[in-house]
């Protein structure tokens, strides 16, 4: 008899071990402890034992109903917490969960890479407002008001006198007005113009260069690009200069670059020319010195302006520049 009870009480609690909603946990207790449950039941056949063993009968089997009632309503009990503070369950055996890491946009990298080359060449690094005066973005750098040269640049007005930089050139004159030659820097940053289809952005980046000092000849400036185009690709990347116009250099050259897809032969990104249009550059034109006050018949100097994108999309083989400015993690994780 005694045995039998312990029997009922093991068996009702694996049952309950085994259950993990309130709704079968509920079920068991009836089962057991309801008015026509099993310990019910039991309790109730107590009368039938020999009057010996009914005092020790009666006294366990009421001490099982407690247990048991004591068991459903603990469990009952843990799984309603459980239920409302969903975070506060751990699982210590799960692993951990790694924060996701962020990285530098290729362009930071493409920039950061251009500047190292040059500070590596002795030039310093400079860098100005992106909201210029007429002065500084035009003017200063031989483009008067009203000449046909503002044309080649899609300018936003801030007002009548201020624009958004259409060129990181004003830094050449910020920079020479502060100082007198030997001048050596290089300046990056972003550059605005009214502008937007497959290939141009209303923002995007350039870095500049402006070399000044005695005796500087178109050499040193095909010298110091070539310098460069060889450890931003590779020392196979041939240059080519082609005779070209900026209002703020005389000569002015565009620099194209050996196609970095197909060395030359032709291919689609570089319209089967074998050539890449690369950057803008030439000899300082003696009106700029002028306007910062530098003895021209002293002081010669080379400038540059490239595009920092089209430097990235030759670099990583990118083929649509509107992937630097959607925020595509698909695209920023590759980098
Ligand atoms: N500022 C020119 C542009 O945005 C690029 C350029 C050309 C910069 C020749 C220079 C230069 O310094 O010498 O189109």
């Amino acid at each position: 008899m005694e045995k039998n009870i312990e029997h009922i009480k093991s068996e009702a609690l694996s049952e309950l071990e085994g259950a993990s909603d309130p709704e079968a946990i509920k079920a068991i207790s009836v089962r057991y402890l309801g008015r026509k449950g099993i310990v019910t039941q039991f309790l109730r056949n107590i009368s039938s034992l020999p009057a010996a063993e009914r005092p020790f009968a009666g006294k366990r089997a009421n001490e099982v109903k407690k247990e048991l009632d004591a068991a459903v309503k603990g469990i009952l009990e843990k799984l309603a917490s459980e239920a409302q503070r969903p975070g506060d369950r751990i699982d210590v055996s799960l692993p951990g969960r790694v924060p996701a890491r962020g990285s530098l946009h290729p362009l930071t990298q493409i920039t950061r890479e251009i500047c190292a080359i040059f500070t590596r060449m002795g030039f310093n690094i400079a860098e100005g407002p992106e909201v210029e005066s007429d002065y500084y973005n035009f003017e200063a750098l031989n483009i008067p008001k009203n000449h046909p040269a503002r044309d080649m640049q899609d300018t936003f007005y801030v007002s009548d006198n201020i624009v958004l930089r259409t060129q990181t050139s004003p830094m050449q004159i910020r920079v020479m007005e502060t100082q007198p030659p030997p001048v050596r820097i290089i300046a990056p940053g972003k550059v605005y113009r009214c502008d937007s289809d497959l290939t141009h952005t209303p923002m995007f980046s350039q870095v500049e260069g402006l070399l000044v000092d005695e005796n500087v000849s178109f050499g040193d400036l095909k010298g110091t690009l070539t310098a460069f185009v060889h450890q931003m690709f590779d020392t196979k990347t041939a240059l080519r200069f082609r005779p070209s116009f900026f209002p703020f250099t005389e000569p002015s050259a565009e620099v194209d670059i050996l196609c970095v897809m197909c060395r030359g032969k032709g291919c689609r990104i570089c319209s089967q020319t074998g050539w890449l249009e690369g950057l803008g550059s030439g000899m300082v034109h003696p009106a700029v010195f002028e306007n910062v006050g530098y003895d021209t018949r002293r002081y010669t100097g080379f400038a540059f302006g490239m595009g920092v994108e089209r430097i990235a999309m030759l670099k990583y083989g990118i083929d649509d520049l509107r992937k630097f400015f959607d925020n595509d993690f698909r695209f920023l994780r590759q980098f």
